[in-house]
């Protein structure tokens, strides 16, 4: 059980939202609604998660929002009896989500105390230079931080697919769902990782990940450029489109005007993110129509990734926007058939690969 007490500051307005993510993945939460902030949010927002005692000693705590006095009373042991901080000097993990202001986050007394919190074993959720870390943010933070194979990393997965606008109103697209790559981004949730979704045109949000939506592929290179930075791994699972449309257009094309487009090829964001990158544990997808060893490994070399998961697509029934799939996952030193399974059981030997091959070259 985590407990999760929910201090005074604007940031509690989004301490509903992070508590029902963290129950929709599967967490057992219980909110301590302190008195200041309940001029924020009522207890009715917590859908029934609200408790004055815990019912068992929990095994995580969360503290979001941590005003300045919060972060006192923590670092202080000031109040040590009230029902979160009693714990708060024993039950690790214990994750704080400081939410100040510039002025306040400067202010000398403030900073030894965030100090003390990470020395006494808090991890402390950075947020941005004034106020709270998003709710996606504190949620990957804290389900990232239970353990596991991959607690510790980083991980980046692109899930969708890119569409290239060809006038204002009509784009090419592809019949990419997401759901391979969510199923990953899930997979790697629950080993442990903090896990960050670069999603292209994806319907749903999936709960406990950062969530960075996009639409082309030019958006797409742009936020796993930048991401990929921080990371530890990029699985590649969105389609990503090959093409693009030489012009665009700006309004609507008639159709009296008729409409002729000629595509260029996009930047390889895989191949880019590896030379900008090269320590990043790299997972790439390759659909082709025939022999998909074959071209996972020519892929392999030419995009310099770690692992290519290869399907072939000519199937019926798997791949794209169905619920199963069959892959090799190819990486450097050992490749695994995957026949007729769901997309989460792929996803678990595509992580499984990753975290052995990873363990093997001893990265940190
Ligand atoms: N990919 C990418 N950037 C692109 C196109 C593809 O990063 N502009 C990624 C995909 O997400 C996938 C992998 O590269 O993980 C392989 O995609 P694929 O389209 O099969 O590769 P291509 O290099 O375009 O090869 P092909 O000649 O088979 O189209």
């Amino acid at each position: 059980m985590i407990l999760f007490s929910v201090g005074p500051g604007p940031g509690a307005l989004s301490a509903p939202g992070i508590s029902r993510e963290l129950r929709e993945a599967d967490l057992d939460v219980e909110v301590i609604l302190t008195p200041g902030a309940r001029a924020f949010v009522g207890p009715a927002a917590f859908a029934g998660a609200v408790t004055t005692e815990p019912s068992t000693t929990p095994s995580a705590l969360l503290f979001a929002p941590a005003a300045s006095g919060t972060v006192a009373r923590l670092a202080r042991s000031l109040n040590g009896s009230s029902a979160d901080t009693i714990y708060a000097g024993s039950v690790r993990p214990a994750f704080v989500a400081p939410d100040l202001d510039a002025a306040t986050a400067r202010h000398p007394a403030i900073r030894r105390n965030v100090a003390i919190l990470r020395e006494d074993g808090f991890r402390v959720i950075e947020g941005p230079s004034e106020g709270m870390a998003s709710a996606g943010e504190v949620v990957a933070a804290v389900l990232g931080g239970r353990g596991g194979p991959l607690a510790g990393r980083r991980v980046v997965v692109t899930a969708g697919g890119t569409r290239e606008s060809m006038d204002s109103v009509r784009f090419v697209g592809n019949r990419s769902s997401g759901k391979m790559g969510l199923a990953v981004a899930r997979e790697a949730l629950r080993l442990g990782a903090e896990v960050y979704v670069v999603a292209a045109n994806v319907e749903r949000k999936e709960p406990g990940v950062g969530w960075f939506p996009v639409e082309s592929v030019r958006e797409m290179k742009d936020t796993v450029l930048e991401l990929a930075g921080e990371a530890d791994a990029l699985v590649m699972a969105a389609a990503v489109s090959d093409f693009t449309p030489a012009e665009r257009v700006s309004e609507k094309v008639r159709r009296r005007d008729g409409l002729r487009v000629e595509f260029v090829p996009t930047d390889d964001i895989l191949a880019e993110v590896r030379r900008a990158h090269p320590g990043l544990f790299l997972v790439g997808f390759a659909a082709t129509h025939g022999d998909p060893v074959a071209d996972a490994r020519e892929k392999l070399t030419s995009k310099g990734a770690n692992i290519i998961v290869g399907n072939d697509i000519s199937q019926a029934g798997i791949g794209f926007g169905s619920e199963e799939n069959e892959v090799h996952v190819v990486g450097e030193d050992e490749e695994r058939f995957v026949p007729r399974a769901s997309k989460t059981d792929v996803a678990r030997v595509i992580l499984d690969t990753m975290i052995s091959e990873m363990n093997e070259e001893g990265r940190e």
